[in-house]
């Protein structure tokens, strides 16, 4: 393997086909709970300790944005993928409007979840990013925030980045379905509605992951929960109630686990342990995804963090190299799989028979247009994948041979393509890997011990 190390300042990385692949790994904090910890931490008076959050540079954004409104975010250690933060802050009501505008980078999280407690605060915030973050769509949250009272302003019609939020109205209570499946939607208007008049209801038609609704829990919200015979999911925040400040662990991100779950299911010679991974059951899809498709898995559930709807549930995983078949997946799978339909499709290039995956739109509107970059890195590695649409299919079985890809600058991308380069014949170059630094720091250095 070409000295891929750490790449972020590399133009291009490198990664050779692999003998054999057998390690521990431990994972950067799980990155939706950091980002969800450091803004509740900024609503909450006092201290607040955030531990083994994940120290990508999405995290890094909401972390500057909270010292920007006037909390103290003090990074006590890093281990240079995971660190931990100590937040000292005045409470909601003692945040100040910053002077500048507000710097979300690459994180649609950051920008879609701070516009939800920045509705409801008496100042003017401009909330920008980089080049891709200014592609992704935020009508899906203007809208919302809106009929609550809320004033917000975007680029292009109110479609795009820069978005500006004017705080000054006091927002009302709602009942609203999520125009598209979506948790930064639903956290964008529960986080609302912790400064509106009454109670307010987010209905969502397919389920999607609740960190936010277990994370106020255990600040001491109420947060109701209604289940709906046909599967929809009501959660209701009563407006007015404060936020307490809190000692927290972060577990390691499900998201990451995935590129190692699918390198140890494909590779022929592979044996890798995860630990403390996050397996909340509305984002540990892709583990079961991986178990329907004939994956080795073997999960080791940690006893003291029992799923009680408040804390977050960690096991253990050991992958094996496994011999998988096609799997059919749908618009719900999506939703839960969100961040790891890109490296399903590696998985899939691996399998018996043709895997189908409908109803995958959401993916054109993330970091980059996931659904052609994954269909261009995979194909010129010889794998046969065709889109219709929002529509996937990918036929099983052709061997992948080494290739020019590109990551598109989009992390997840990066660590699919390097993945793939580990059971691909030859050589696999990837443009721009230093996007995986984005999710997972260190995420080369682990490839390059994994193979050893
Ligand atoms: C996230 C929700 C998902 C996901 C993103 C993180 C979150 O986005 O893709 O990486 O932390 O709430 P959508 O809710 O927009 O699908």
């Amino acid at each position: 393997m070409a000295p891929t190390g750490e790449p972020a300042g590399l133009a291009v990385a490198s990664v050779r086909v692999a003998a054999r692949l057998r390690g521990e790994l431990r994972l950067p904090g799980d990155k939706s709970i950091s980002h969800r910890a450091l803004m509740l931490a900024a609503l909450a008076v006092g201290e607040s300790r955030i531990r083994g959050a994940g120290d990508g540079a999405d995290v890094r954004s909401t972390a500057g944005i909270v010292a920007a409104l006037g909390a103290s975010v003090e990074r006590v250690e890093t281990d240079g993928r995971t660190v931990s933060y100590r937040v000292v802050s005045p409470g909601v009501d003692g945040l100040t409007e910053p002077d500048g505008i507000l710097d979300c980078g690459n994180s649609g999280t950051s920008l879609r979840l701070i516009s939800g407690i920045l509705a409801g605060l008496p100042m003017t915030t401009i909330l920008d990013g980089d080049a891709s973050l200014r592609r992704r769509p935020v009508a899906r949250i203007i809208e919302p925030l809106r009929s609550m009272g809320a004033v917000l302003h975007a680029r292009r019609n109110d479609s795009l980045p820069p978005l500006t939020v004017i705080g000054h109205t006091p927002l009302r209570a709602i009942d609203i379905a999520t125009p598209v499946p979506s948790a930064q939607v639903k956290s964008a208007i529960l986080l609302a509605g912790l400064r509106a008049d009454g109670r307010t209801t987010v209905r969502e038609a397919v389920a999607t992951r609740d960190h936010t609704e277990r994370m106020l829990r255990a600040r001491g919200v109420a947060v109701e929960r209604e289940d709906s015979a046909d599967g929809r999911v009501a959660w209701t925040v009563q407006g007015g109630v404060a936020v307490q400040a809190v000692d927290e662990q972060v577990p390691g991100d499900v998201s990451a686990a995935a590129f190692w779950l699918v390198a140890g299911a494909i590779h022929p010679d592979a044996a890798l342990t995860i630990h403390d991974v996050g397996v909340n059951p509305t984002r540990r899809a892709v583990i079961d995804i991986l178990r329907s498709m004939g994956a080795r898995i073997e999960e080791q559930a940690r006893s003291d963090v029992p799923d009680d709807g408040v804390g977050e549930p960690i096991a253990d995983l050991v992958v094996r190299s496994s011999d998988l078949r096609a799997v059919d997946l749908g618009p719900a799978d999506v939703a839960a799989a969100i961040d790891e339909i890109p490296v399903l499709c590696l998985a899939a290039t691996a399998a018996r028979g043709t895997t189908t995956i409908r109803g995958a739109g959401e993916l054109r509107h993330k970091e980059s247009d996931r659904i052609s970059g994954i269909a261009a890195g995979l194909r010129a590695m010889g794998a046969r994948i065709q889109v219709d649409g929002d529509d996937l299919s990918i036929e099983g079985g052709a061997p992948l041979r080494g290739a020019p890809t590109d990551s598109l600058d989009d992390h997840r991308l990066a660590m699919t393509f390097a993945i793939a380069g580990l059971v691909a014949a030859g050589e696999t170059t990837i443009a721009r890997p230093g996007s995986a630094a984005i999710s997972y720091p260190g995420f080369f250095d682990d490839l390059e011990r994994v193979r050893a």
